[in-house]
C-alpha cells in the first residue's frame, strides 16, 4: 500500500523530481525515527508520502506555495488519493489532520505528529538554517524536534 500511495504521489507530481524527491527522503526518514520511536506505521507512511501535496494547487489557486496554502490544498488531494487506493477509512482523518497543519504544531499533538513533522524538518534544515553556524543549528535543533529520536539524528547529522 505505501508503493502505491508512493507510485500516486509520483504520478501526481509528474516532473516536478524535487517535490518527488523531497517527499521520499521525508519517508526515508518517518522509517528511520518509527524503527525506535512508537506511531502508527500506515498513517505516518501516508502523511510523510503526501503532506506537500498540496503545494501545486496552492501555487495555483493562491500563486504560493507558502506553507499555510499547501495546508488547505493538501488534504482534499490526499483523501482523493487515499480513498481510491482503499486505505483503511478510520486512518484517513488522522492523516488528513496532519498534513492540514504539518509546519504548525499544536500542543499535545500525537506521535505520528510528531514523527512526520520531525522527518520533514531533517530534511529542511539545511534549506532553513544552513549548516555553517553551528551554534544556530544545535539551538534550532533543541528547539523544534519534538521526538528523541528525530532530535538524535538530526544531531548526528549536522552538528
Ligand atoms: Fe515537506
Amino acid at each position: 500500500l505505501k508503493e502505491k500511495i508512493r507510485e500516486e504521489m509520483e504520478r501526481y507530481f509528474g516532473d516536478d523530481a524535487k517535490r518527488i524527491k523531497h517527499a521520499n527522503r521525508v519517508l526515508g526518514y518517518a522509517e528511520q525515527i518509527m524503527e525506535t520511536e512508537s506511531g502508527d506505521r500506515d498513517i505516518v507512511c501516508a502523511a510523510a508520502i503526501l503532506h506537500d501535496i498540496g503545494i501545486r494547487e496552492a501555487e495555483k489557486k493562491h500563486g504560493s506555495s507558502a506553507g499555510k496554502y499547501q495546508e488547505i490544498e493538501g488534504p482534499r488531494i490526499a483523501e482523493e488519493i487515499l480513498k481510491r487506493l482503499n486505505f483503511p477509512e478510520v486512518k484517513i482523518k488522522p492523516v488528513l489532520d496532519i498534513i492540514a497543519h504539518h509546519h504548525s504544531p499544536r500542543d499535545g499533538e500525537s506521535q505520528n505528529y510528531k514523527v512526520l513533522y520531525d522527518s520533514d524538518w531533517l530534511v529542511n534544515i539545511k534549506d532553513e538554517v544552513g549548516l555553517e553556524d553551528k551554534e544556530k543549528i544545535a539551538r534550532v535543533i533543541e528547539n523544534v524536534f519534538l521526538t528523541d529520536t528525530g532530535k538524535q539524528l538530526a544531531k548526528k547529522l549536522y552538528t
